[in-house]
């Protein structure tokens, strides 16, 4: 088939890979032309394992790389949305980006296509985009929007790709949904895993993936809840661990006994300093923006982020419990990404301690081979970078790392 993805970040640039890898052919989009000109000359802007790989293996052949959104949408068959989508300033989710890719789609529907949002999105914009793309005079019948939400983690997202815990397809047509079926088939049928050359398959993998077919607001609205369902059980051991730490109880030994029971499960209960990222935090402000614009006030997602908040206020007390004062105290920072496997720093709770440290007067040493780049533009000469973790524990007053999620 061919495809379209719209937006080469961290996930139009995995899912274009991966999507070219099971056999389709690949335009991926971009506005941003120096990217564009990176990708096509080989180089790869995040890091991402086995992304090189994929990239190595498909580029210039079943994979290319334009800045031209009309002439791409017209060769491709289904058009991936996957564009940013982060927070206004009132916390709800910023579609501007959707809607100029919705109206760039809409004078190049020259046959049927189905439009996806892979992006994550408040549930109605299915219904937004659709509008937009008629009132540029495309015919109802020509296309079709689905939802194809994705729940890949930054560090794994090319593992995750192909060995996901389920495919969410979320289509209001038969026509759509059977497209979207057939672009998944070599993961459904489970072909792609007979591949000499597949990827290879992480522990605990269930092969072939379920296919979730639902309409597609529910797919766009159960992107928001699961990802609020994880931060609720980061926030839930983080306060978990505030009561242990005050009554003496070791939080590790309660996550164990918790976590053995089938029901809940132990990933996500690591106390930590919270959660972060790109997604999380913005995801978490939308689903409650959208919850409230649609007449339900989702209290339980402000005690969730609130507690969120309060883990870095903690952490500082710590430093502040173990050091004394901090103004001239060197600490050393191991970990800058907002967590292991990734050099995204957005929303990165180790650069929120770390710009509350050097608030304090702290000399900060810092040290993460992945996100290094990503921080200096962040911290200049302020902070110190480190080539190992050696060097940076080297005359350190104290020193944290962070927890991979
Ligand atoms: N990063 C993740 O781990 C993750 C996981 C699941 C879902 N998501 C969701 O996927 C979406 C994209 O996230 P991301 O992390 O890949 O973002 P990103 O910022 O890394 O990438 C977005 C890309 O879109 C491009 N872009 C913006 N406007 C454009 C336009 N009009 N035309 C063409 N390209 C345009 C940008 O130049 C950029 O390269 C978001 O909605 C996010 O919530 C992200």
């Amino acid at each position: 088939m061919r495809i379209a993805v719209v937006g080469s970040g961290y996930v139009g640039l995995v899912a274009g890979a991966c999507f070219a890898d099971i056999g389709h052919e690949v335009i991926l989009v971009d506005n941003d032309r120096q990217k564009v000109a990176a990708l096509t000359q080989g180089q790869v802007p995040i890091h991402e394992k086995f992304l090189p790989e994929l990239l190595e293996r498909h580029r210039g052949h079943r994979l290319t790389f334009s800045g031209d959104l009309h002439a791409a949408v017209e060769a491709s068959d289904a058009v991936f949305i996957a564009v940013g989508t982060p927070s206004t300033e009132r916390g709800d989710a910023d579609l501007s980006y959707v809607e100029s890719v919705a109206r760039g789609i809409s004078g190049a529907i020259n046959r049927y296509k189905v439009v996806v949002e892979k992006s994550t999105v408040p549930v109605y914009t299915s219904e937004w985009i659709r509008k937009i793309i008629l009132r540029n005079a495309a015919a109802p019948d020509s296309f079709d929007v689905a939802s194809n939400p994705e729940f890949m983690r930054e560090g794994t997202a090319v593992s995750d790709f192909f060995y996901t815990d389920r495919i969410v397809i979320g289509a209001d047509s038969e026509r759509c949904t059977a497209m979207l079926r057939e672009i998944y088939a070599p993961l459904t049928d489970g072909s792609y895993y007979q591949r000499p050359d597949a990827i290879p398959r992480p522990d605990r993998a269930q092969i072939p993936p379920p296919m979730v077919v639902t309409s597609t607001k529910s797919a766009e609205l159960l992107k928001h809840a699961c990802n609020a369902f994880l931060a609720m059980k980061i926030s839930f051991i983080n306060a978990v661990a505030s009561v242990c730490e005050l009554v003496g109880a070791d939080v590790h030994q309660v996550c164990l006994g918790i976590g053995t029971d089938s029901r809940i499960g132990s990933r996500f209960l690591n106390p930590g300093i919270g959660y972060g990222g790109s997604c999380f935090p913005k995801d978490l402000r939308a689903f409650r923006a959208v919850a409230r614009e649609h007449g339900y006030e989702f209290r339980l997602l402000d005690e969730v982020m609130l507690i969120n908040e309060d883990q870095r206020r903690r952490f500082l007390h710590k430093v502040h419990s173990a050091l004394w004062t901090l103004r001239g105290k060197r600490l050393a920072v191991l970990g800058l990404a907002f967590k292991g496997g990734t050099d995204d720093i957005r929303e990165s709770p180790a650069i929120l301690v770390t710009q509350m440290l050097l608030q304090e007067g702290c000399q900060v040493a810092a040290y993460d081979p992945a996100a290094k780049e990503r921080a200096r533009e962040v911290f200049g000469s302020a902070v110190e970078f480190a080539d190992n973790p050696y060097d940076a524990a080297r005359g350190a007053d104290c020193h944290r790392w962070t927890q991979s999620l």
